[in-house]
């Protein structure tokens, strides 16, 4: 990570000592990112994010991630219709949290990069420098459609190259400049005030692709990916690491794993089961493929996008009610950090994770799980 990144003496626990980090994702959408008609899942009625988003605030996590979305999936659930703009989230909740660093995703399609650039300085100010930006090239194409703008998915990296250029240099600071590029001709750009984080609040960038490899090693901090089980994580980190020593740099890895902690594995499991696999909203779970589909760009190779995961290999169930790719953590406490253990082993730098209910089930697995963190040293409790 750039060393300038820490100058500034902030608080900002994305610079700090836990050597894996932990952000919650996804609570500003409704139904976080778990497809299920289990009549307990996220609503995201405001009141109950603002709680779920204090309570991982308290507990000591590092980032709280919100969803970029602007269409639901359909179905009975409509998972992810309901959704907070994150800008306006992030200044929202950054007033009200103490602690964690306040992610904004932003569409690059959908939002200039000096407005970005504005944006993000204002709220790294309101939260005395605890913003952080994830960067979200657009993949589906009916979201797009409200805003009448078109996605191309074999360049929008090159864009998101171009948007990350402009925007770095309008937050960093300095005279006004002109930009001239295939899809940016800007003139007299600039922003004021700058960011209290120097160069810049840390960047993340959530993809997948290579080409999404490669964006993330020369515009991000952190790539936010998708690996299910744990082998994939080594052949991920060193072919991140490849991308990222192109550029001369090194970035974290990160993945987005469910939550479903319990007393014992049995109680864990049978959970996961019934919101995941017999309460899964298939129409919902549907769309989303196809969508997915139509939004691959032609030029890198997906093959090897994790659909499965230890569980549905060991039944030949799908448990599709859980996000697809999303990484299972199923258990008891001690089982579930024994494994985040054995996900920072493998080259994971931090997760960003989802409960089917925040407020249900973030208790327990902040009350358990986090001190076994803190006992096997991945983690130091909150100061
Ligand atoms: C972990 C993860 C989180 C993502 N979060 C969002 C999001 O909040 N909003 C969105 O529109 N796209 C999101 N995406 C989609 C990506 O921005 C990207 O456009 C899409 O994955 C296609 O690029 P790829 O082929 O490199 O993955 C996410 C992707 C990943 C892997």
């Amino acid at each position: 990570m750039d060393e300038a990144l820490h100058d500034y003496k902030s608080a900002n626990p994305m610079y700090g000592p836990n050597a894996f980090k932990i952000g919650v994702f996804n609570i500003n959408c409704n139904g976080g990112l778990t497809i299920s008609l289990a009549p307990e899942r996220w609503k995201a009625d405001w009141p109950d994010v603002v709680k779920a988003t204090l309570m991982a605030d308290h507990a000591g996590y590092d980032f709280i991630l919100p969803v970029a979305k602007w269409h639901g999936y359909g179905g009975k659930s409509n998972n992810l219709g309901r959704s907070y703009e994150t800008l306006t989230h992030g200044a929202a909740l950054g007033a009200l949290t103490k602690h964690a660093a306040m992610f904004c995703t932003i569409h690059v399609p959908l939002v200039t990069p000096a407005f970005a650039a504005k944006a993000m300085a204002t709220i790294d100010h309101a939260t005395n420098g605890r913003a952080g930006l994830n960067i979200v090239c657009g993949w589906n194409a009916d979201e797009f459609d409200m805003h009448g703008v078109t996605i191309d998915p074999d360049g929008r990296y090159d864009q998101g190259l171009e948007w990350f250029k402009v925007y770095a240099r309008a937050i960093e600071g300095g005279p006004e400049f002109d930009f001239k590029g295939k899809y940016y001709n800007l003139r007299g750009v600039y922003t004021d005030p700058v960011s209290l984080q120097r160069p810049r609040p840390m960047t993340m960038s959530a993809g997948f692709s290579p080409n999404g490899r490669d964006f993330a090693a020369q515009a991000a901090d952190v790539l936010f990916t998708l690996v299910s089980e744990i082998d994939q994580i080594p052949a991920m980190r060193d072919n991140l690491n490849i991308y990222a020593a192109k550029y001369g740099r090194d970035i974290g890895l990160y993945t987005q794993a469910q939550i479903v902690c319990r007393p014992t594995f049995k109680e864990a499991f049978d959970y996961y089961h019934y919101f995941a696999e017999e309460m899964a909203d298939m129409e919902a779970v549907e769309y989303h493929a196809q969508a997915t589909a139509k939004g691959r760009d032609t030029r890198s190779n997906n093959s090897d996008r994790p659909m499965v995961n230890k569980y549905s290999r060991q039944t030949g169930k799908r448990f599709a009610g859980a996000y697809p790719s999303i990484y299972p953590l199923v258990g008891s406490p001690d089982e579930i950090a024994a494994e985040i253990v054995q996900m920072h082993t493998a080259g994971l730098a931090g997760a960003a994770i989802v409960f089917l209910n925040y407020l249900n089930e973030m208790p327990y697995f902040n009350a358990e799980v986090l001190p076994r963190l803190e006992r096997l040293g991945l983690r130091v409790p909150m100061g």
